[in-house]
């Protein structure tokens, strides 16, 4: 692989965020800029940022409430083509730009979100129940953020502000999946149907608009939609005031308050591989507290980060037990002293604060708290459980396969001269369709890492379960295009062993999947869930065929 403008400025933005961060004293990352890079010193740089940026470790930390994101209330019921003779009910989310403190002693931060607020309202749906959601852009006319217009579906003849929203992990019908292309320029709006027939499982909704997802979502356009079913309330999980989601993602807060975007030096090109915070949001916030009861309470932990991933623990080594996975329920908790999420993972974890009345426990990102649990007794009783057998997950069967994939993660196309990122299977977003899955077959898909770098990559559409992971030879594969394996497949770790709609795609590594293409025919994507590749070519659409 030859280096490339677009590997130094990758090199550029991991050190950008390593060393920001380590000044700041915020975690402990090693930079990661590589010789080779470096030595390419005609390539773009990371420009140093245009505003002074916070310094997070300045600020005192627990002082504001962890925000609980509102549930978002049916405005009515409506009938739906897709639905003869029904009547469901109708949310309508309109996106707005806003201010809100992420600290009580930063000056208010100008956001984009659902209904005025990040995480937007939280859409809770039932197994088998259809639900429409009408999406409103309200937004303004220019956006806020840099964006790149030499990248795919983001050029100057398109509006600037555009928005589509996508619920990731929903098996949602293509026309209502939020499609890259199918977005919405200011003062218009789609209304989407949700059938959820799937199974309880912590879903999120976030923006989707074709090459600036990444400046959309950084805005503040996600929120989380859980499913629930009858066969998980029975288990006797905590549930209610019990039971919240905890989304977390960075962001580079300037000392204004102001959300700052990294851009590389060329004007032309501003694009950037990665971008990494200085400071890191717990449903919008930066170092929150919850103030909780002696119990067990229900954490839905999402991964809405650009390109970070988390490494949380809590503090004197509690256990987080975790239930559940991208897809729902695992088939038995499993107590961890450490969950790791990629962008678009999610984790549910029950964390038990009994026995720590008066106690603060915070919850760390590699170490440092970035939330506290500040521990009082109100009196109420604990009647929440969590049964040592939560489902039966059936492992599907790699002989039902009917067809095996073999998907490159990281070929790359230099040749326009601007800073490229790695792409899928070896194609451009825009090239034909070339996976064509038959509704109701199950398919293995191998992705295979060419790069030095984890990729989530994320399936709409579908669950999957994770198959294995196998070390490869890098040179053979270049030399010929052959797979030799270097070494035995590994099994998924525990956590792993759900149901999962991303996947963690290791460097030197064939990732395989296995999934089922249940749902309705059409047009899906595929892609890396690290927003900033995803927007510049890491995303291909995929073809549901009838049966
Ligand atoms: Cu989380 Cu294609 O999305
Ligand atoms: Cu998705
Ligand atoms: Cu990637």
């Amino acid at each position: 692989m030859k280096p490339s403008r677009r590997q130094f400025l990758r090199g550029l933005a991991n050190a950008y965020g390593a060393l920001a961060a380590a000044e700041l004293g915020l975690f402990a990352l090693a930079p990661r800029v590589r010789a080779h890079d470096m030595a390419r010193m005609a390539m773009p740089q990371l420009a140093a940022p245009s505003v002074p940026l916070l310094n997070p470790v300045s600020l005192t930390r627990f002082v504001d409430p962890l925000p609980i994101p509102p549930l978002a209330r049916a405005a009515g019921e409506r009938t739906h083509a897709a639905y003869p003779g029904r009547t469901l009910p109708y949310y309508r989310l309109r996106m707005r730009a806003f201010s809100a403190r992420v600290h009580r002693d930063l000056p208010p931060t100008a956001q984009w979100g659902y209904e005025g607020c990040s995480p937007g309202p939280t859409l809770e749906a039932t197994r088998g129940e259809p639900l429409l959601v009408e999406w409103v852009n309200a937004l303004p006319a220019q956006h806020f953020l840099p964006i790149d217009h030499g990248i795919h579906g983001a050029e100057r003849d398109k509006p600037e502000v555009r928005t589509v929203a996508h619920v990731h992990g929903a098996r949602a019908p293509a026309a209502s999946d939020g499609y890259p292309e199918d977005w919405l320029a200011p003062g218009h709006a789609a209304t989407y149907h949700y059938p959820n027939g799937q199974d309880a499982a912590t879903l999120w909704y976030h923006d989707h608009a074709m090459g600036i997802t990444r400046l959309n979502i950084y805005a503040g356009l996600y929120g989380t939609y859980i499913v629930r079913d009858p066969a998980e309330a029975s288990l006797g999980l905590p549930t209610g005031a019990y039971d919240l989601p905890l989304v977390l993602c960075d962001r580079l807060i300037a000392q204004s308050g102001a959300l700052y975007y990294p851009v590389s030096d060329d004007p032309q090109a501003p694009w950037v591989s990665e971008c990494n915070g200085n400071a890191i949001l717990c449903n919008g916030k930066l170092y929150p507290y919850l103030e909780v009861e002696p119990r067990r309470y229900r954490l839905r932990l999402v991964n809405a980060a650009n390109a970070r991933f988390f490494h949380l623990s809590l503090s004197h080594g509690h256990p987080l037990v975790q239930i559940a996975s991208d897809q729902g329920l695992l088939a038995a908790p499993l107590p961890r002293t450490q969950v790791e999420l990629y962008p678009g993972e999610r984790a549910d974890v029950v964390v038990d604060f009994s026995g720590l009345d008066g106690q603060q426990v915070s919850l760390r990102q590699q170490g440092d708290a970035i939330l506290a649990f500040r521990v009082r007794d109100r009196g109420r009783r604990d009647a929440s459980r969590v049964p040592a057998t939560l489902r039966s997950i059936a492992r599907i069967e790699p002989a039902s396969a009917v067809h095996e994939r073999v998907l490159t993660l990281g070929e790359q196309d230099d040749s326009g001269g601007r800073p490229m990122m790695m792409m899928l299977g070896g194609q451009h977003w825009s090239a034909p369709i070339t996976e064509r899955p038959r509704q109701g077959s199950t398919e293995i898909w191998s992705f295979v890492n060419l790069t030095g770098d984890v990729h989530p990559v994320h399936l709409h559409l579908v669950r999957f379960q994770v198959l294995d992971r196998r070390p490869f030879d890098l040179f053979a594969w270049n030399a010929s295009r052959t797979l030799k394996y270097t070494g035995p497949a590994l099994p998924p770790a525990a956590e792993e062993m759900g149901w999962k709609d991303t996947v963690r795609a290791d460097p030197g590594m064939v990732t395989r999947i296995i999934a089922r293409f249940d749902g309705e025919p059409g047009r899906y994507v595929w892609h890396c869930h690290l927003l900033e590749h995803e927007d510049n070519e890491m995303m291909r659409p995929y073809e549901l065929l009838p049966a």
